[in-house]
């Protein structure tokens, strides 16, 4: 989705917000610009495509009052949601009588009624955007006091937004406010960066405030003031930033994607570092703190995400009901948050999100918590908007995750949620000794993953035999059946091939319609409860020409005589499978998406956080 950066200080400026808006590119984006304050005034460009044809467009042998220096300047990157990516609708957007520039995320949603009124007012506007609405808006009210003006601009506005503005006349002062969107100010000595993602400030600084919905700040580079935006001074505290710059970087990998189903292995023993001690035999989580007695207490469990975070929540479900045998539901956040959702006392509510700051799953959070649930999130970005309005929960701690196609955070959830069920199952129901086992398991997943992730290149092999089927299925049953979701997700969203995850037994009822000679089907296939209906499923595609991929347990033969490929996972106990039977899925859907050429880390149409509706 859209970026911001922002800087007030003394650095060269134009490469900053340019390095800055590279480190948000990741999220998605079909337009950028910048606005930088020279002594001439404001220098402002704006470019559709990506940040290198920005950075084509700028006119850096300016010289004397226009060169391109300055100690303060905005950037940004566009998602396009009012208007095609074009030039005239990228940001920053000034106002119609150029005296306030402002770049944006988030969506005015009464901007057409706004618009009315400015245009009856005498305004005009050069642009489709929501976003030029509110910098005309900002214009209207401006009298010499830029914070005074965007104030009054956002009483008027419905809507979300992270923002940043500049006035020409206040060569020195950086606006910023966030509803919605977030936004991130970066201390540095004597310099600030603003983002809306701290990646693109931890290269600058890891000391950052993190902005609440309704506050804004007044930057200057002696110094910066927090207020509500009704102009109530707020104290903010100073947090640090968990990851380094080197964990947003490739490291020697082509596509952060890769990187990233290869760092697993570390990321999932980073998860469990401290939270398993073996010798004592139990769970430790601390982030519950306060409030374990109202987990263990808790009735029934909702639990809201969207996308990959869905699925893992899917796997959540088995898990919560299996092991800690508390009734669970699991809701597309998008849904939810628009049904009239029953919340009744021991209701929990676990909000599950890579980011933090999707949109939908926050709503869903926001109203379920307004219905008296108690909250927690299970959440990989530090200090997100997520992790802050739950009551309690646990982060992922599996480092950043850039890549768009979301592969380390769906183990660190099912992590996550594995150990949650554990430390409630154990002062309820499960034994010391099922616990000592399912401990021992889950240490070992590290390293078995290890194992799986060596098969990359057979996996290739396989995957390219294939890459001109446009239509796939992914099938399994029980805690297999949300890996299948999540594989044929995979393949969709980075090689644009229809995929379709089912569990096993609805192909029958339907689906099967679809099978022709040569079909690719994957099956996920592991010992386990369902592993001999799960064989009876196979021969269902086989009888009808489609070729079995099958990811399977090592040492079973049997698999390879029904099986056109497989690919095998070590033996674990059947809850912790999908961490290992989802690793050939992402790796089939990687090099797919590179047989393919497509852009694996920023596929089309998406975003990395889907900060919108
Ligand atoms: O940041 P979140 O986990 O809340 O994101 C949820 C989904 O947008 C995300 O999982 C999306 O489906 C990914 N592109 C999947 O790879």
């Amino acid at each position: 989705m859209c970026g911001i950066v922002a800087y007030v200080g003394n650095k060269d400026i134009c490469p900053l917000l340019l390095e800055g808006l590279k480190r948000l590119e990741y999220r998605g984006y079909d337009s950028a610009g910048l606005c930088v304050g020279t002594k001439a005034g404001f220098y402002v460009k704006r470019a559709a495509g990506r940040i290198s044809v920005l950075e084509a467009a700028i006119d850096d042998k300016m010289h004397g009052d226009k060169a391109l220096v300055g100690n303060i300047g905005m950037a940004h990157t566009r998602w396009a949601t009012h208007g095609p990516p074009t030039e005239c609708n990228a940001h920053p957007h000034m106002d119609d009588q150029q005296r306030v520039a402002l770049v944006h995320n988030g969506i005015i949603e009464n901007f057409a009624s706004l618009k009315q009124f400015l245009t009856e007012k005498g305004h005009h506007f050069s642009s489709e955007t929501d976003t030029e609405v509110l910098a005309v808006l900002i214009g209207h009210f401006y009298q010499g006091d830029l914070a005074k003006a965007v104030q009054l601009a956002l009483r008027e506005v419905r809507g979300t937004y992270g923002l940043a503005a500049m006035a020409v006349s206040e060569p020195d002062t950086l606006v910023v406010a966030r509803r919605g969107s977030p936004l991130i100010i970066g201390v540095g000595k004597d310099e600030y960066i603003v983002a809306s993602d701290a990646a693109a400030i931890v290269e600058h600084t890891t000391q950052v405030v993190y902005l609440n919905d309704n506050e804004m700040a007044v930057i200057r580079p002696g110094g910066f003031k927090t207020m509500t935006t009704d102009d109530i001074p707020v104290t903010k505290a100073i947090n640090e930033v968990e990851f380094s710059l080197q964990q947003i970087e490739l490291g020697g990998y082509e596509h952060f994607m890769l990187k990233e189903i290869f760092e697993q292995p570390e990321a999932i023993a980073n998860c469990l570092r401290g939270r398993v001690d073996l010798h004592e035999g139990r769970v430790v989580l601390g982030g519950i703190g306060a409030y374990s007695r109202d987990v263990v207490r808790a009735r029934r469990i909702i639990i809201t995400a969207c996308g990959t975070a869905w699925h893992a929540g899917l796997v959540g479900e088995f898990l919560f009901e299996d092991l800690a045998k508390i009734p669970t539901e699991v809701e597309y956040a998008s849904e939810f948050r628009y049904r009239n959702p029953i919340i009744e006392e021991g209701t929990m509510v676990l909000a599950i999100s890579q980011s933090g700051e999707t949109a939908d799953t926050l709503a869903a959070l926001r109203e379920a918590k307004d219905r008296g649930a108690l909250s927690l999130g299970i959440v990989n970005a530090v200090g997100s908007t997520i992790a802050r309005e739950t009551d309690a929960g646990i982060y992922l701690h599996v480092g950043p995750e850039i890549g768009v196609a979301s592969t380390k955070a769906f183990c660190g959830q099912i992590v996550v949620e594995s150990l949650l069920a554990l430390s409630i199952a154990r002062r309820k129901y499960m034994s010391q000794n099922v616990l000592n086992e399912f401990l021992q398991a889950i240490i070992k997943i590290p390293d078995q993953m290890r194992k799986v992730l060596e098969q990359s290149s057979s996996i290739r092999d396989v995957t390219a035999q294939y890459i001109h089927r446009e239509n796939w299925l992914f099938l399994g049953r029980g805690y297999n059946y949300p890996v299948a979701l999540e594989g044929a997700l995979k393949l969709k969203e980075i090689s644009y091939i229809h995929a379709e995850g089912l569990p096993a037994a609805e192909m029958k009822h339907g689906p099967i319609a679809l099978i022709n000679p040569g079909m690719p089907v994957v099956f996920v296939a592991t010992r386990g409860s369902q592993y001999e209906k799960l064989l009876g499923n196979i021969q269902e595609v086989k009888a009808r020409g489609g070729k079995i991929i099958a990811v399977a347990s090592e040492g079973d033969d049997y698999i390879h005589r029904v099986a056109d490929h497989v690919f095998t996972v070590p033996e674990t106990i059947e809850p912790l499978q999908p961490l290992l039977t989802v690793l050939p899925l992402q790796l089939l859907a990687y090099h797919a998406a590179v047989l393919r050429n497509c852009n694996v880390d920023k596929p089309r149409n998406l975003a990395k956080s889907v900060t919108v509706e």
